[in-house]
């Protein structure tokens, strides 16, 4: 879900105007900062006279797959003429356009079509060398200066009308994520006790403050080139936030857990070393404390329920102050002062351990959002779910101690959220199949893994992935895609992989009648509202996957290979150290 800020409306501003002159659009910004959601907000948003379609780039586009995914939308006219069908405008939208190789020429061929549609609107055919008109198309684009080849060519840059999107401030993030929690904690279905939806603005506060934490104290290097944090994980903690209802967390101390819990998987899983996992610990208590104090100290100097909370700025407030009068103190009008009753809260009590969040905490089956009672009540319940995997499969002797058990809570966590994808990275034999298995299984999800012979090429793996595609998005069986590093012998099967977890997209992936097939067998649940997209990326919702390399193969090099050429992505999945 996309949420305006004054720095989205400003450039949705321009991207509407250009957009509708027909000036080729095309915005910079580094990775995570909100540019495809943008972009793909305003194109779902576009009226019936336009079409859309997706072209992201990576590191082994080449001008003649672009060709082919440019032509598939358009129509032969009268004699030369080629265009949309009907009189629809089509806008071509190229996401990270500056990734493709750069040739020893110094050349990115994909870009030089593009190019030389721009400069004389037209291409050549590629078998019969002759001239094609294009009508009725335009562009719009995206790039990270940060990644590939970093920049693109000034000859096709300059058609471009150029905005730099910035990573968004905190009164933007504030604003974004204040509408998330605040929106799901008022919903009337969800029935949360009335003090909890006075929890939006400190839990707001307190995320944000944390994400800056980590990301200042969590710096890249070249054995952590996956420590980068940006709006991605933010959304993941708000996501798992989202999944409590009124009647899993009743008080205040339950959903500042749940945040304690979801921040804890999506920094701490990524974190390498137990100091850094020590220091994480130590910035979630700061946080808590400056964030949560204030309610503390006010409790224990005058035993009141009273909870005041300032919010908005980084000024250290005197706490003590009385209420009424700090209210009615204009430096202080700014800051949002919010009774609440709450019941006990302690540090100890708020950092206990485990803090385990899972879909199974009461039993597979009744899925709900809870914490853990203790490890011996979750091993109880996971010893019951083995035992009905080895009934129904080939049997897995898994023992279950409690990382084990811990690594599935994590596993089951991502597969439960929309489009969830997570890379298992640990040595050999330290069970992130097995363990994958099992948290799929308790989800209800089917496991699919390729299987690889002597002829298995990237054409065989185009083709698992498309009946993925209609298993998964068409006929609606929830799949797991897992696959591990012996799965890989090209590298260029990480870009298809790459495509699939980036936008879902893979150009070229069904031929032109079976799209058309599959565009009319969703059509009627599209009209009846069981479906959310009206485009033809229904599809998209494609399969939950796990990707399950053994660490000492698929080691930091060749995953900052894998990351290079292809793009974000890959980095930003949710990675895990299993073992
Ligand atoms: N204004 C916004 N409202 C809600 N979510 C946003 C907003 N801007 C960015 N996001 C979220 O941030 C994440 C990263 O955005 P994305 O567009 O993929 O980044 P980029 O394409 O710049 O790398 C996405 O999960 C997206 O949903
Ligand atoms: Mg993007």
């Amino acid at each position: 879900m996309m949420v305006h800020t004054s720095e989205t409306v400003r450039l949705k501003f321009f991207i509407d105007l250009l957009m509708h002159k027909r000036h080729p659009v095309m915005l910079v910004g580094t990775s995570g900062c909100g540019k495809s959601a943008l972009l793909n907000e305003k194109l779902n948003s576009l009226s019936e006279e336009y079409a859309v379609c997706n072209v992201p780039f990576n590191y082994y586009t080449t001008s003649e797959l672009l060709q082919r995914v440019l032509e598939r939308p358009l129509e032969k006219k009268a004699g030369k003429n080629y265009a949309p069908p009907g009189n629809k405008k089509l806008v071509y939208f190229i996401d990270d356009i500056n990734m493709p190789m750069v040739d020893q020429y110094g050349t990115v061929q994909p870009h030089t079509l593009i190019r030389q549609h721009m400069d004389y609107g037209h291409w050549y055919d590629r078998t019969k060398h002759t001239l094609k008109d294009i009508h009725n198309v335009q562009y719009v684009a995206a790039m990270n200066p940060t990644a590939g080849s970093f920049t693109i060519n000034p000859r096709l840059q300059r058609h471009f009308n150029v905005f730099a999107v910035s990573f968004p401030c905190m009164e933007s993030l504030n604003l974004i994520y204040s509408s998330l929690l605040d929106q799901h904690l008022k919903s009337s279905s969800m029935k949360f006790n009335p003090t909890l939806t006075r929890m939006t603005e400190p839990m707001v506060q307190a995320a944000l403050q944390l994400h800056q934490k980590v990301a200042a104290t969590f710096m890249p290097t070249a054995t952590k080139f996956h420590y980068i944090f940006n709006l991605r994980d933010l959304t993941n903690i708000f996501q798992g936030l989202l999944f409590c209802t009124g009647e899993t967390v009743k008080a205040p101390i339950e959903l500042l857990r749940c945040w304690l819990h979801e921040t804890q998987r999506v920094y701490g899983d990524r974190l390498l070393e137990e100091k850094d996992l020590e220091m994480l610990t130590k910035l979630q208590v700061d946080v808590t404390k400056k964030i949560f104090e204030i309610f503390l100290h006010l409790r224990r100097t005058r035993q009141q329920m009273v909870f005041a909370l300032l919010c908005n700025t980084g000024k250290n407030v005197k706490y003590d102050i009385h209420l009424q009068a700090a209210a009615e103190t204009p430096c202080c009008t700014k800051h949002v002062f919010t009774p609440l009753t709450l019941q006990e809260l302690d540090e100890t009590e708020v950092m206990a351990k485990p803090n385990v969040f899972c879909h199974f905490a009461r039993g597979i089956g009744e899925p709900r959002y809870l914490p853990i009672k203790s490890w011996v009540d979750l091993n109880a319940i996971l010893q019951d779910a083995l035992t009905t995997y080895n009934e129904l499969n080939a049997a897995m002797n898994l023992v279950l101690f409690e990382d084990a058990m811990a690594h599935v809570c994590r596993i089951n966590r991502i597969l439960e959220c929309p489009r969830g994808n997570a890379l298992l990275v640990g040595v050999g034999g330290s069970g992130k199949q097995s363990l994958a298995r099992l948290a799929a299984f308790i989800s209800g999800l089917e496991v699919f893994q390729i299987t690889l012979t002597k002829e298995y090429s990237i054409q065989e793996l185009r083709s698992d992935l498309a009946n993925l595609y209609v298993r998964a998005g068409l006929k609606n069986l929830g799949t797991v895609f897992l696959m591990t590093d012996a799965h890989v012998p090209d590298e260029k099967f990480l870009v298809l992989i790459n495509d699939l977890l980036a936008s879902g997209e893979i150009p070229d992936l069904f031929p032109e009648d079976e799209v058309e097939n599959i565009v009319s067998s969703v059509r009627n649940e599209v009209r009846e509202g069981k479906r959310e997209s009206s485009r033809v990326e229904s599809l998209r919702h494609s399969p939950n996957k796990v990707l399950a390399p053994p660490y000492e193969a698929f080691h930091h090099h060749e995953l900052a290979i894998a990351v290079n050429s292809a793009s974000g992505p890959v980095i930003t999945l949710p990675i895990f150290w299993v073992g």
